[in-house]
C-alpha cells in the first residue's frame, strides 16, 4: 500500500488526476472502474480540463462504475448514471455506449446483478479502479457485514451510509435504501486501485485501513494487501495514521 498525504481536497485531486491521466496516456484503450460520491468530483474536472486542452484522448476508454441507487433511473438528478453523465461523461470524448453503470430500475434486480458481472467479466480485469471511502469503510455499496460479497448484488444501505448521503436529497425519506453494486472480487482483482478520502469524518475509516486487520466489518480494509494500492489523503483524513 502506498500513502500519499496531501495539504487538502485540491491537492488529493490533482494528484488523484494525475495518477488517472498516466494511465489513460499508457493504454488508451483502458478499462477504468469509476466511483461517485463527492470526493472524486474535483479529480473528475481536473480530468475534463486536460482534456478540454487536448492532453488526454478518451475515445477508446471503458468505464464500469461502481454502484447505482435501485429506483432511480437516469434522469433522476440523484441517479449515479446522471451523476457520471453530468461531472464527466458529458465534457470528454468517451464514447457512451462504452460506459457502464448498473441499471437501477431493472425489472428484475437479479438478472441485473448477472448482467453487470457478465459486463465486468467481458472487459475485466479492470485496469485502474478509482474509489471513494465510506465513512463506515464501505467501498462501491459493500457496506460492512460479517463476510465479504464478491459478485454484484443488490444491498440494504445501512444507517449510516442514509445519513451521510441525505446531504444530496431534500430529505431522508427520498433517500434510497437500496443500491446494486459491484463486489469485492472485481475490485481486488483490478490491477490497479486507486483510493482517495477527503475531511475528518473519513478519518475512522483510513485508520482502520491502515492499522486493522482485514475484515467485512470494513470492506476497505481488503485493499491493504492489494500489490498496487495507492491511497491519497488530505490531511484531515489522515489526522488518525
Ligand atoms: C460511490 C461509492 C461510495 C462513495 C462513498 C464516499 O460510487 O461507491 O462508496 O465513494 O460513499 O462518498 P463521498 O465521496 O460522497 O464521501
Amino acid at each position: 500500500m502506498k500513502i500519499i498525504k496531501c495539504k487538502d481536497y485540491e491537492e488529493m485531486s490533482k494528484r488523484a488526476a494525475s495518477y488517472i491521466r498516466a494511465i489513460v496516456t499508457l493504454k488508451p484503450n483502458a478499462v477504468l472502474g469509476l466511483a461517485t460520491g463527492s470526493t472524486p468530483i474535483s479529480t473528475y474536472k481536473q480530468l475534463i480540463e486536460c482534456y478540454n486542452v487536448g492532453k488526454l484522448d478518451f475515445s477508446e476508454i471503458i468505464s464500469i462504475n461502481l454502484d447505482e441507487y435501485v429506483g432511480l433511473d437516469d434522469k433522476n438528478d440523484q441517479s449515479y448514471r446522471y451523476f457520471m453523465n453530468e461531472n464527466l461523461f458529458n465534457h470528454i470524448n468517451i464514447k457512451k455506449e462504452n460506459t457502464y453503470v448498473p441499471n437501477g430500475i431493472a425489472k428484475d434486480l437479479e438478472a441485473e446483478c448477472k448482467r453487470y458481472d457478465d459486463i465486468i467479466e467481458k472487459f475485466g480485469p479492470i485496469d485502474l479502479q478509482l474509489l471513494g471511502l465510506g465513512q463506515n469503510g464501505h467501498i462501491g455499496f459493500n457496506e460492512p457485514d460479517n463476510h465479504f460479497s464478491f459478485e454484484t448484488h443488490v444491498v440494504s444501505l445501512t444507517e449510516n451510509t442514509i445519513m451521510a448521503n441525505k446531504r444530496f436529497f431534500n430529505s431522508i425519506d427520498e433517500v434510497p435504501k437500496k443500491a446494486i453494486t459491484m463486489g469485492i472480487y472485481p475490485i481486488i482483482n483490478a490491477k490497479n486501485v486507486l483510493m482517495v478520502a477527503s475531511g475528518k469524518v473519513k478519518a475512522d475509516a483510513v485508520e482502520k485501513i491502515v492499522k486493522g486487520n482485514i475484515t467485512p466489518e470494513c470492506p476497505a480494509s481488503i485493499l491493504k494487501y492489494h500489490k498496487n494500492f495507492v491511497l491519497i489523503v488530505d490531511e484531515e483524513a489522515a489526522s488518525k495514521i
